[in-house]
């Protein structure tokens, strides 16, 4: 049964029902039942329809890292609206792909150099998995079709990025997606790693894998590795100290390309540009979306070292390289509210910000261990992740009920998996908003046990 929801406060008169729009990742008739709809958001708030604030515990959806409609950035929206509002980019361009393009690769590592836009962190992650296929292809290594994922990654919802995803609800009902796939397993074990502040120091060796994966399939096989540096969606997973580096070795040994997806851990999550440089690790590929522009307009891509660019621009000059795209890869709204949002980051010096401000964010997240019923708090850059024990009534409730608690009651919004409750602030959240997130949590947790 779903609502009328009044508008009114919002953009219209008349009263709306709320039942055309099927929501994504969402219990619909949950929500349709009790909303917890926003409708204005402003640095670390957002405001429901009658003008509560809700703390926004989440940047949305991972991704308001500068917080919320910034003047810089609407303004250079609107001024970019005005000016070109859409420019192909398949044979014509347009300058501000090519400065946003300049300005994102100027902010990876090593000779990630090349910029390859879409409009996603799903269409990056497939755009990157296409890439290395191709690159094989085009070097006459043909044979090097073999995508290898891990399990609890995720990599979006496209049908390349849910056969390298590792979270099987994603998976079950979309019939034999890409063949030739394998996991790498994932990093977690609660026993040894469990309240662990950053980078686990177990774990590393589950990297090891990688090898017996390349002994069952052939070297010559495995096109690419594909791994969060931090798995997000599926509870906040840091990387174990020196597991990325042992992939790199690995991948390095065979041949294999090394894709990092950081459509989270990108722009300043982990308190750098990319999670790259907090490991000190060089991949041939980093899928982004999200934080490149604070989430104001849809916007991913794909920065790729110059040798694989260089491997494509071959051939006569008239001939198309890469026959992948989308209309609206360099859409001129989201380069304009790109370079807005990175000039913001940099000018406000929000990466450094967030390395700074992780070690009190952990000491505050970490007061909630004791609580009856926290299994298990993991804290790395702006993340924290808290395993609630699932409610008797089945897994999953008792995260619901702390969704709605927090929400309606509490003010404040977070992201829910499962019964692990998973903040990432925006990164310009003062040091008493992340007490104001554990007052809150505390509250919420309370209030579901
Ligand atoms: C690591 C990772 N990759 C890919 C995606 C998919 O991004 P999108 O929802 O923009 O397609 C997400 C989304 O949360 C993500 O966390």
């Amino acid at each position: 049964m779903s609502v009328a929801y009044d508008f009114d406060t919002v953009s219209t008169a008349t009263p709306n029902d709320l039942e055309a729009f099927w929501m994504g990742f969402t219990a619909n008739r949950a929500f349709k039942a009790r909303p917890r709809m926003v409708a204005r958001a402003k640095d670390m708030h957002y405001f429901t329809p009658e003008g509560r604030p809700i703390l926004d515990a989440s940047a949305g959806l991972w991704c308001a890292n500068a917080g919320h409609s910034r003047d810089p950035i609407v303004q250079a929206i609107q001024k970019q609206a005005a000016e070109l509002d859409f420019a192909p980019t398949f044979q014509y361009g347009h300058p501000t792909a090519f400065r946003a393009a300049s300005r994102i690769a100027e902010l990876a590592p090593g000779d990630l150099d090349h910029v390859f836009f879409c409009n996603s962190g799903s269409e990056a992650d497939d755009t990157a998995l296409k890439i290395a296929l191709a690159y094989h292809a085009i070097r006459g290594n043909g044979t090097r079709t073999r995508l290898i994922g891990r399990e609890r990654g995720y990599h979006g919802v496209g049908f390349g990025g849910i056969s390298v995803g590792g979270i099987s609800p994603n998976r079950r009902f979309f019939g034999g997606m890409l063949t030739g796939v394998d996991h790498l397993p994932h990093t977690y074990d609660r026993e040894k790693q469990a309240f662990s502040k950053g980078e686990p120091e177990w774990g590393a060796e589950r990297a090891e894998a990688l090898e017996g994966i390349v002994a069952l399939h052939d070297a010559q096989t495995i096109a690419a590795v594909i791994v969060e540096p931090m798995a997000g969606s599926t509870g906040g997973l840091p990387a174990p100290k020196g597991y990325l580096k042992r992939l790199r070795e690995i991948c390095d040994k065979y041949g294999i390309l090394l894709i990092f997806d950081e459509v989270i851990t990108g722009f300043g999550r982990l308190g750098f540009p990319f999670a790259a440089e907090r490991y000190g690790v060089v991949p041939d590929m980093i899928a982004f979306a999200k934080g490149v522009t604070s989430g104001t307009v849809p916007m991913g891509g794909v920065i790729v070292r110059k040798g694989i660019y260089d491997t494509f621009m071959d051939g006569p000059e008239h001939v198309i390289e890469l026959f992948h795209g989308y209309t609206y890869s360099g859409h001129p709204l989201a380069c304009a509210a790109s370079l807005a949002t990175l000039d913001l980051y940099r000018d406000e010096g929000l990466f450094e910000r967030a390395r700074e401000m992780e070690p009190v964010f952990a000491d505050a997240m970490m007061s909630l261990k004791g609580k009856p019923g926290i299994l298990d708090i993991r804290t790395v850059g702006l993340v924290g992740a808290f395993d609630m024990a699932p409610s008797p009534e089945g897994p999953g409730k008792r995260g619901f009920k702390a969704m709605e608690v927090g929400f309606h009651d509490n003010g404040i919004m977070f992201r829910v998996t499962g019964d692990t409750l998973a903040v990432s602030p925006p990164l310009i959240i003062s040091e008493s908003q992340v007490g104001e997130i554990v007052d809150k949590l505390s509250k919420t947790i309370d209030a579901v046990m």
